[in-house]
């Protein structure tokens, strides 16, 4: 999604702002462009496509200057061109603003412009603010620096929406003045310099040493120094933190792309979501996190779990476990319908908001509406200074490493090994045994190994992915915990090779999907040996007589499968319960092999953004 990265200091901004934008492009975006401040007034450079057309410009018309803004968009209003990347002007073209968010009045604000003589060169909602922000300036009575952050507080509160700016006027260089409202900012604080970015990975070589912007905070930015208010203009306190160096297109290692690092980081990840977080004396698993007492949890009657995508197929993993673990009804929702829909929730009900950036808009939007509703919610995120995490009464940490592949593989089996310790946890503070509790924990610490296992399957899956890439259409069918698996494994194949694909509980396959079925159309069915195993079979047997191809997620000693399907990705065995972690893996790998062969951008897949920071 949209990405934001300015500076100030004594260097040359240009490089640092093409560099720093570089470090963004996993966000997803469609154009992107630049603002910098020197003697003659504001430069603009910016281009749709990739950050290199914008290097490319910046090259054949290079700009100095010591201070600027920049950005990546990914479009809402209007398409990705020239002409609607920002940086966007004011009518006086002084004054530059870029923008992350949606700007819902726009309509309003923009026909009232245009009334008071306001021309418009994009189709954007940002272009509207920067002519507020710049109209604000003009009417300012104030001097100075002062004048540019009262524009700015004055223009956003006439303004609805989700927001994220950086601001820069030709009168006052040396100054960027930022504010946020829903989408996320953070200062970077350097020596001598300083910088604004939406995402901490764009600060990596620069600066570890960064400050959280609060939500509605306006901050004034300068080389030495810099100045965060409240929206009422009362200064606010801040604590800058140090975070770890983020990752560089170099720490691909071995591997041609992101997302097949990280899905053979897995047996990594997966450890690292239950290190420490196991209790072998009691055969239960420690979540302090939780911020909640033994009794607090005993309390708990109902759980809702909310989330988008790959992170709600986690938590429909999670259902089925909590269900049956620890006898607990669960709720899961897409977060989007949530927010806005009248779901009736029992008043003992614990949400989760699953998140692995911490800062989709949906999933945060969510979180907000169970949090108004006097409920108790707790975050599951990877990004442990993401807004979810901070917003969350409480939580469990992935610690699963940064996830830069848009296609989440990682993240998702480090949140199926947090809900498999909910469940165990809750399970047994009510009447999972002591010898079924182990039996959970002995399956966990085996998993890695198994994982490493698995992906030594790497090459056969390849040699799949070729022989079913000219396949238009795909389903993806399982049954119980591993329904959410089909689910999750057609959504990787949409993902990322843009072949349709549908995920199905394998008995639904008779009321309606079966129709699909031809030569042409390949189903991915999850047969591992569990209590529907003879049921999945059946399914497996429609199919073939159907003349559908089936490749089957099977246990590398099930005869019975490699019998009947036209090709076995093979598991190793594991607890029924624990079994979908390894399940998905050969699906992430299938889709990636397929997505390779087909020549896609598997790492930024077209119209996509890692971190959906828009409703
Ligand atoms: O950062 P989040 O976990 O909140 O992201 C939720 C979804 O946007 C995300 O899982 C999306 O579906 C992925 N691209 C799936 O691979």
């Amino acid at each position: 999604m949209c990405g934001i990265v300015a500076y100030v200091g004594p260097r040359d901004a240009q490089p640092i702002l093409l560099d720093a934008l570089g470090r963004l492009e996993y966000r997803g975006y469609d154009s992107a462009g630049l603002a910098i401040l020197n003697g003659h007034g504001v430069q603009v450079r910016k281009k749709s496509g990739r950050i290199e057309e914008l290097a490319k410009a910046c090259r054949a018309k290079p700009v100095e200057g010591r201070s600027g803004i920049s950005h990546t968009r990914w479009a809402t209003h209007g398409a990705p061109t020239d002409a609607n990347a920002h940086p966007h002007l004011d009518a006086s073209g002084k004054l530059a603003l870029v923008h992350n968010g949606v700007i819902e009045n726009y309509l309003e604000l923009k026909d009232r412009l245009a009334k008071a003589g306001h021309k418009f060169a994009s189709d954007t909602d940002t272009e509207i603010l920067a002519h507020l922000v710049g109209d604000c300036f003009s009417q300012n009575q104030e001097k100075g620096e002062v004048r540019l952050i009262e524009a700015v507080r004055k223009a956003l509160k006439q303004v609805q929406g989700t927001l994220g700016i950086a601001v820069i006027h030709s009168d006052l260089p040396g100054l960027v003045v930022g504010a946020r409202r829903g989408s996320p900012l953070v200062i970077g604080v350097g020596n001598g310099e300083n910088f604004l970015a939406s995402d901490t990975q764009a600060l990596a070589p620069y600066t570890n040493r960064v400050v959280i912007l609060q939500d509605q905070e306006i901050v004034a930015l300068h080389a030495d120094r810099f100045e965060v208010a409240s929206p009422l203009g009362q200064k606010a306190d801040v604590r800058v933190e140090e975070i770890e160096n983020g990752v560089t297109a170099s720490d691909k290692g071995p591997h041609p792309h992101f997302m097949l690092k990280e899905i053979h980081e897995q047996a990594e990840t997966v450890r690292n979501a239950f290190r420490g977080r196991l209790d072998a004396d009691e055969a239960t698993a420690k979540l302090g996190g939780l911020n909640l007492s033994s009794e607090d949890l005993r309390r708990v009657e109902r759980i809702f779990v909310l989330g988008c995508g790959t992170a709600l197929h986690a938590g429909m993993v999670g259902k089925y476990l909590i269900e049956t673990l620890a006898k607990i009804p669960v709720d899961t929702q897409h977060a989007s319908e949530f927010r806005y829909g009248d779901s009736p929730v029992h008043e003992k009900t614990l949400f989760f908001a699953v998140s692995q950036s911490g800062e989709t808009a949906d999933t945060l939007g969510a979180l907000r509406e169970a949090k108004r509703r006097g409920f108790r919610c707790l975050g599951i995120c990877n990004n442990v200074s993401s807004t979810i995490a901070r917003e969350s009464d409480g939580g469990v940490y992935m610690h699963a490493g940064p996830e830069i592949g848009v296609a989440a593989t990682k993240s998702f089996t480090s949140q199926v090994v947090i809900f498999t310790l909910l469940g165990l946890l809750l399970g047994r503070q009510r009447s999972l045994s002591a010898a079924h509790g182990r039996e959970i924990l002995e399956a966990l610490d085996k998993l890695p190994d198994q994982i490493l296992a698995l992906l030594q399957e790497s090459a056969s899956i390849q040699r799949a992915a070729t022989a079913y890439a000219k396949a238009r259409s795909m389903l993806f069918l399982g049954r119980l915990a591993n329904f959410p698996i089909a689910l999750e494994g057609a959504l990787k194949m949409k993902e990322v090779t843009y072949i349709h694909a549908e995920g199905y509980p394998s008995a639904e396959l008779k009321h309606g999907v079966i129709a699909l079925i031809d030569k042409e159309t390949p189903s991915v069915l999850i047969a591992t040996q569990d209590g529907v195993y003879d049921k999945n079979l059946g399914s497996l047997q429609e199919i073939k007589a159907r003349g559908g191809p089936v490749l089957a997620v099977a246990h590398g000693d099930d005869a019975k499968v490699a019998g009947l399907a036209d090709v076995v990705f093979r598991v190793p065995r594991t607890h029924e319960l624990v079994q979908p972690i390894l399940n998905v893996i050969p699906l992430q790998l299938f889709s990636y092999h397929m997505a390779v062969t087909l020549g896609r951008d598997v790492d930024k897949p077209r119209n996509l953004a890692k971190s959906v920071t828009v409703e």
